[in-house]
């Protein structure tokens, strides 16, 4: 069985996506994660044979479905390996904008040079296994593994004596290479790719542009959760520049505002007519509640259930445990094939 790798998203379902996964009607065929984030989802419908589309507003998100999702074959071998790290470290983007900022200026420069590299690489699913290999080597190196740090912390949370004297941990692994962190988890990565006999997609869209131009059996929903830790844009838009070598813009309908939540999720169910089971990931510290997210859904239709499981996550340490309890909304679609809300 092929195994997902070490991705270390945060708020992923890993931990539950074959309880998710096993939920699924037997009549499904074809299934939609529609804010696949880091692909835990996906991957396990992948690996139990469904046809999977993914989709994600995020560049990098749609790199790692690009590479382990829609890629059926494709890896990185020696040779690419080569390309990827050939040449001496240079003043690029990254150096410009974020020497200082996020990471060491030869770290930057490192970055600019890998980048222009990975252009180098022969085709474009390689390039999102580098990317998405990247993404892991610079998380690692990033204390708390999101981009949304002040560098007087991050250099603090870098200093192996001053982590070591405090909490009795070094964390090396923030000053490795990221040369290093990239062949540490190379294997792992590429025999994440497989082929399940089906065509499966990656899209990077904003959810909205996209639901009347697919249809599936199963979609499935994991939107950020209005009340939580939930700006995604803060988290991994650096990654969005590395890719890009732009800064780019944090996205709207974000499902971030605890005002204007509802109206959002009102948006979206209005717009599922291709869709004959809906399915909602969400918990009982979001915004809508459980009873409000339940008359909401019931507008569009009298067959909803609530599957609940206790999901425990780590907030920043060993330490720092909490426990919340997971519902999962799975809705018969009375309007299958028809327009949604009549
Ligand atoms: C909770 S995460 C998904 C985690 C994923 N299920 C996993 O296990 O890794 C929510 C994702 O929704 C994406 N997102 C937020 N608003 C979006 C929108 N309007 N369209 C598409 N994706 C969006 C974010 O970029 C983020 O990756």
């Amino acid at each position: 069985m092929h195994k997902y790798p070490k991705i270390n998203f945060i708020g992923n379902k890993q931990k539950i996506a074959s309880w998710i996964c096993d939920h699924f009607p037997s009549d499904t065929e074809t299934v939609f994660d529609a804010f696949s984030g880091g692909c835990s989802v996906a991957f396990e419908a992948k690996t139990r044979g469904f046809e999977v589309y993914t989709n994600d507003i995020l560049k990098i998100n749609y790199h790692i479905a690009n590479a382990l999702i829609k890629n059926q074959n494709i890896k990185l071998n020696k040779k690419d390996i080569d390309i990827i790290f050939d040449g001496e470290p240079f003043n690029g983007f990254m150096t410009e904008h974020y020497a200082d900022v996020f990471f060491f200026e030869n770290e930057c420069q490192q970055l600019d040079l890998i980048r222009q590299n990975i252009e180098k690489l022969d085709c474009e699913k390689k390039k999102s296994l580098a990317f998405a290999l990247m993404r892991r080597a610079m998380i690692r190196k990033m204390p708390y593994s999101r981009f949304n740090i002040n560098w007087e912390k991050v250099k603090q949370l870098r200093n192996e004596e001053w982590s070591y004297e405090k909490y009795k941990r070094k964390r090396a692994y923030h000053n490795q290479s990221f040369k290093e962190h990239f062949l540490l988890n190379l294997n792992e990565y590429n025999y994440a790719v497989f082929d399940n006999q089906k065509q499966n997609q990656a899209y990077n869209e904003d959810i909205f542009n996209l639901l009347d131009k697919i249809s599936a059996d199963v979609i499935y929903f994991d939107p950020p959760y209005a009340g939580t830790m939930n700006n995604y844009f803060s988290f991994y838009g650096l990654l969005d520049n590395f890719i890009t070598g732009e800064i780019t813009k944090p996205f709207g309908n974000n499902f971030r505002d605890k005002q204007t939540i509802e109206q959002q999720f009102d948006m979206l169910f209005s717009r599922l007519k291709n869709f004959k089971y809906w399915f909602l990931s969400y918990n009982n510290v979001s915004c809508p509640t459980k009873t409000g997210m339940l008359s909401l859904l019931n507008t569009y239709s009298k067959e909803v259930q609530i599957v609940e499981k206790e999901h425990i996550y780590k907030v920043t340490g060993k330490e720092n445990k909490k426990r919340n309890t997971e519902y999962l909304f799975i809705i018969k679609n009375e309007n299958y094939g028809r327009n949604s809300k009549l």
